[in-house]
């Protein structure tokens, strides 16, 4: 399976860009020489995240992730934010599954 998230050249280091995923929020950035996508979900109690100084803050508790790894650097959020398998093809990021 495979899905077209965006164009490589609207994703940036400096803000996230939000796109759909099935009805679900997903969050895309570019971190140092690779580009992630999060769910839009924080892990302590599924808050939203905001994208700011480099790293992705709940907007409910205050809980900090990583941007490069989605690792949680404050905060209660117990696990690292959920990554969504991509690559490049082209000039799209495209979400895999089962390749
Ligand atoms: S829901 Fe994100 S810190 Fe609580």
């Amino acid at each position: 399976m495979k899905v077209t998230l965006a164009r490589i050249a609207d994703i940036h280091e400096d803000r996230a860009l939000e796109v759909d995923f099935f009805g679900r929020s997903i969050l895309l950035v570019k971190a140092g020489d690779r580009i992630n996508a999060f769910a839009n979900t924080c892990t302590h109690a599924a808050g939203p995240l905001l994208f700011e100084d480099g790293r992705f803050r709940c907007e409910w508790h205050g809980a900090t992730f990583n941007a490069r790894s989605g690792q949680r650097e404050d905060g209660p959020g117990p696990y690292p934010l959920i990554r969504l398998p991509t690559r490049v093809e082209g000039d799209d990021l495209v979400y895999v599954y089962g390749e």
